[in-house]
């Protein structure tokens, strides 16, 4: 294995379509229009010498390095800003230039400290390859000369520092954190000789604005911005690209390793999701991977009061299957079920379906998109026909108007984020419609959103049928599109009803508390400014009418035609990392692969064939009617792949009581999460840097995981799985996960043309990938919609039952972080902490006030479900009337006081709009403490001796 090498073509592609030829050095070349010297010198494999340029940022030409000569122009143009013209002959290597060159170099190297050999970037410095490709021997004034200004080493930034004593002061950082990051973090202090790199108002990195993505570290040419692992560990020797296993992003990284230690994760160039970007968790927080609490050995107990015994891998298999079958013996083969990971593998996932359905002979198989993103599902195949996202990410660069609904991209998405700010500074306009003034509203530099509209949580509904009234009553609807694409008698239909006057911007503003003035200056905008993208996210899906909410946007999108093309469409941003494909892979009880219905009989029929097996025709229990079952006493064992319920279901108390009524829970995982606690069997499962596999992102993207790293509980989670189908009599056999997904192209026709040899091939791949599509399908419906013709429903507003009253008067939602991943298992598990220890509940000042609470004071938030306390943020970033906050703790246990409401369609919980009140507190509720002692009780593992 090697390290893979990446071509730094010193500047972006031109995306002209003209080209034009030149020659360099006496060879001819053909390149788009607007590309630099540099970049088509590249093309034909000359390295011009650079410092200050890279591909990821636009030309700067600082340092003088890159000169060439050019026939019939005077001087010595740099060539990195100097772009190609038709006829052009240039010169990259003659005795001035390489004179020219070797001056800058000895200025460079006269102020740099020679410490090389110790240097944490030696072998991996540009600055050293520079010297080294000009041919520098001397240097004729010195090395002990006036040195630039140094600050001093900051350490502050857990996972990188910033030595400015071996600042060239490039700029690359700064252009850095603003082109591709957009934060605007970092400026250039003083002036001349005096310059030099500062966060924000000379502050440190940790107390800056920086968010710590690791694009400034990336594109410093030398030590200055370092990784620490690389200062601590050395450099890498081989490399491996694989996917983020954090969000639906679906960011490509180089791992670089030495030997089977990550020395660090390098966002992948090629990657298409990413295009050479990333965040915080994938760029730095996979230390988890080999954290201390991380369970390698498998573990059963009897009871959960017992302390858990370690067992070998034989033992716990054999005990989990027995527990099943003698479960199923005495209760029914429907007294258990299971629930698929959308953090593991595809092909992890596929196959636990498969042994629910193929070997429990049950369908009572669900997946944590339950409580996301199911009304997605519902909602857009009603509508258009298929159950994702219509667009890549690519999209977004085509997009002149994007609505955000109910998503805060930035701590949630934050690689699309940086991607869509982009294209706010290019000049596209953004509307928000959330009740919280996200970063995008107002907080993000140069960035700032046409309309906002903080509307009341629950009544989505309300005002996107309002935009819809907007379009229709004002003329603004695109007749010829949905003449010719969509049922005209549905859409008829449909506009009378969204033009009622309780529909009317000026009847909602009622209810959901935005002005009828803006809700039609936002439609406006919407239907009429150009490519118009609808990006959505959990603020949309989990209410009492979240399905409703997708089928309103689809509604908008069709009746502006603002779909089947670039620039435009409904865009899901999904959560986790593999939550589309864990969807794409017949987790739900309804739905086999492929979203085909389970009582389809040819369908059913096609698995019955290959699997050897017959399969139940009805649709098995759903994740919170398993719960009941469990209660009822009608459900006794459950198999839980990845998935932390306890903590990231709503409802927490209801979860805990069907948990405890079952008599085998069994936990596939990382670490003794909190659903653990209530398990007897425990799995250790591996991470995605132990595997190999495949992840789908909120694109559709088909992009492999590849294995970095012996799994260090033994097994990769597909084979943990296998072992189990077997114990219980179901036998399957695969020796390589890229069999898995084989099966799986041949039993879905989205998947047909999908296998890991073309995933290597191209790179990725879009679903559909089939005889129509070979290469997959960047934007969907381009040609007319998957089901024929787009369908508009109406949209009643029906407000949730979840009211507030006298004794529960605030709205409480809640969202995610930067920092944290969804219940934090993994991010509070490394340096990621600095950035948020614990989950704070946002209160407006006038709300805080009258609850004579303060900033940082504890504070009981109550709810019909039950309460819990934690510290208070006042801030006006939420609206009178309504909190926030995160659950990336378990210690919050923020679900306590969610409530089991639901959507109508999906059953997704209502996790978004929970009616509390909130009253000042000394600390933690009874429920906490009693659940803290418990959670210590149970994670007690038995001394080997005892065990024995
Ligand atoms: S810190 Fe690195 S990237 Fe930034 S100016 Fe200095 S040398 Fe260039
Ligand atoms: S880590 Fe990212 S946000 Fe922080 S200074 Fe560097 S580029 Fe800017
Ligand atoms: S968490 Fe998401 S945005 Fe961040 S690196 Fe991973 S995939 Fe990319
Ligand atoms: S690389 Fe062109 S001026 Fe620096």
């Amino acid at each position: 294995m090697s390290l893979v090498q990446e071509i730094d073509y010193g500047t972006p592609r031109s995306r002209a379509t003209k080209e034009v030829t030149l020659t360099i050095d006496g060879q001819s070349v053909t390149v788009p229009e607007g590309t630099s010297i540099m970049r088509a010198a590249m093309e034909l494999g000359t390295k011009i010498p650079k410092l200050c340029a890279t591909d990821m940022l636009d030309a700067f030409g600082s340092c003088r390095l890159c000169l060439v000569e050019i026939d019939g122009r005077a001087g010595t143009p740099a060539s990195c800003t100097t772009p190609v013209a038709a006829g052009m002959v240039v010169r990259t290597q003659t005795d001035r230039l390489k004179r020219l060159r070797r001056g800058v170099m000895e200025l460079y190297i006269s102020d740099h400290p020679l410490d090389c050999l110790t240097c944490s970037a030696n072998g991996d410095c540009e600055l050293q390859d520079m010297a080294g490709a000009v041919g520098l021997r001397d240097v004729r004034y010195g090395y002990a000369g006036e040195k630039h200004p140094n600050p001093g080493k900051d350490e502050s930034n857990p996972y990188f520092t910033y030595d400015p004593s071996k600042c060239i002061v490039c700029s690359r950082c700064v252009r850095a954190c603003e082109e591709v990051q957009g934060t605007f973090a970092l400026t250039i202090a003083g002036r001349g000789f005096e310059s030099v790199v500062s966060p924000g108002m000379q502050e440190s990195f940790l107390g800056s604005e920086c968010v710590s993505c690791g694009a400034c570290v990336q594109v410093c040419p030398t030590a200055t911005l370092n990784e620490k692992s690389v200062i601590e560990i050395g450099t890498s020797e081989h490399s491996v690209v694989t996917t983020c296993a954090y969000c639906g992003v679906g960011c490509s990284f180089k791992a670089e390793m030495r030997g089977d230690e990550v020395v660090r994760m390098v966002p992948y160039k090629d990657g298409k999701a990413n295009r050479g970007h990333s965040c915080v968790k994938g760029r730095f927080a996979w230390g988890y991977a080999t954290h201390r609490e991380r369970i390698l050995k498998p573990m059963i107990r009897a009871k959960v009061s017992d302390p858990w015994r370690e067992v070998s891998w034989d033992e716990a298999i054999a005990h989990a299957a027995s527990e099943l079958k003698r479960i199923q013996a005495k209760y029914g083969k429907g007294s258990i079920g299971g629930i698929t990971s959308s953090r593991c593998t595809d092909e992890e996932t596929f196959l636990v379906q498969k042994l629910i359905r193929g070997g429990f002979g049950t369908n009572n198989v669900d997946t944590c998109a339950r409580v996301c993103h199911s009304p997605t599902g519902y909602g857009l195949s009603t509508t258009f026909g298929t159950s994702a996202g219509t667009q890549d990410f690519d999209s977004v660069e085509h997009t002149d108007i994007a609505m955000l609904i109910g998503a805060n991209p930035t701590d949630a998405h934050p690689v699309f984020a940086s991607r869509l700010k982009k294209r706010l500074r290019q000049g596209a306009k953004l509307i928000v419609i959330d009740p919280r003034a996200i970063d995008l509203v107002d907080k993000t530099p140069h960035v700032k959103a046409a309309h906002h509209l903080p509307l009341l949580p629950g009544t989505n509904v309300a005002v996107l049928t309002a935009l819809a009234h907007v379009i229709v009553t004002e003329g603004l609807v695109n007749e010829q599109f949905v003449r010719e694409r969509c049922d005209w008698d549905e859409f008829q239909h449909w506009a009378e009803f969204v033009s009622l006057p309780q529909n009317s911007p000026e009847a909602v503003a009622k209810v959901s508390g935005v002005p009828a003035e803006t809700i039609r200056k936002a439609a406006r905008l919407y239907a009429t400014g150009g490519n118009g993208a609808i990006y959505y996210g959990l603020g949309v899906t989990e209410h009492s009418q979240g399905s409703t909410t997708v089928m309103a946007i689809a509604n908008l999108a069709m009746a502006t035609g603002n779909i089947g093309r670039r620039g435009v469409g409904v865009n899901p941003l999904r959560g986790q990392n593999n939550v589309q494909g864990s969807c794409d892979m017949g987790s739900f009880p309804h739905e086999l692969s492929g979203y085909r219905h389970i009582s389809g009989d040819a369908t059913r029929q096609l698995f019955e064939a290959l699997w050897g097996v017959t399969l139940e025709k009805e649709p098995g229990l759903r994740i919170n009617n398993m719960l009941d079952a469990a209660v009822d006493g009608t459900f006794k064992g459950i198999y839980i792949q990845g998935e932390d319920i306890l903590q990231s279901d709503p409802d927490t108390k209801h979860v805990a009581a069907g948990l405890a009524a079952m008599e085998c829970v069994i936990v596939q995982d990382l670490f003794l999460n909190e659903t653990a606690n209530y398990a007897h069997v425990f799995l250790p499962g591996s991470t995605f840097l132990e595997k190999n596999g495949t992840f789908i992102n909120a694109e559709r993207r088909i992009q492999l995981v590849r294995k970095v790293m012996a799994p260090r509980n033994g097994y990769e989670d597909w084979e943990i799985t296998v072992l189990l189908a077997k114990a219980m009599g179901f036998d399957m056999h695969y020796d390589h996960p890229s069999q898995i997904m084989d099966e799986i192209a041949r039993l879905t026709p989205t998947f047909a043309g999908v296998s890991f040899r073309r995933l290597e091939e191209l790179g990725s791949i879009q679903w559909p990938c089939n005889e129509k599509a070979p290469e997959g399908t960047p934007v969907m419906h381009m040609n007319g919609f998957v089901r024929g013709k787009g369908r508009f429903m109406i949209t009643e507003y029906i407000p949730t039952d979840e009211r507030t009253g006298p004794r529960f008067p605030l709205l409480l939602t809640t969202g995610r972080i930067l920092s944290q991943y969804n219940v934090g298992a993994q991010t509070r598990r490394t340096d990621n902490v600095v950035w948020h220890g614990e989950d704070r509940l946002e209160i407006h000042p006038h709300d805080a006030e009258q609850r004579g609470v303060r900033d940082g004071d504890w504070v009981k938030l109550a709810s019909r479900a039950g309460e819990t306390t934690l510290r208070a943020l006042v801030t006006e970033r939420v609206a009178p009337g309504v909190v926030y906050t995160t659950f990336h703790h378990p210690g919050t246990q923020a679900n306590v006081i969610t409530t089991d409401f639901s959507d109508w369609a999906t059953n997704c919980p209502e996790y978004k709009v929970t009616a509390v009140q909130i009253t000042p507190s000394n600390g933690p509720t009874d429920w906490q403490l009693k659940y803290e002692e418990q959670a210590r009780q149970s994670r007690r593992i038995a001394p080997l001796e005892a065990a024995e």
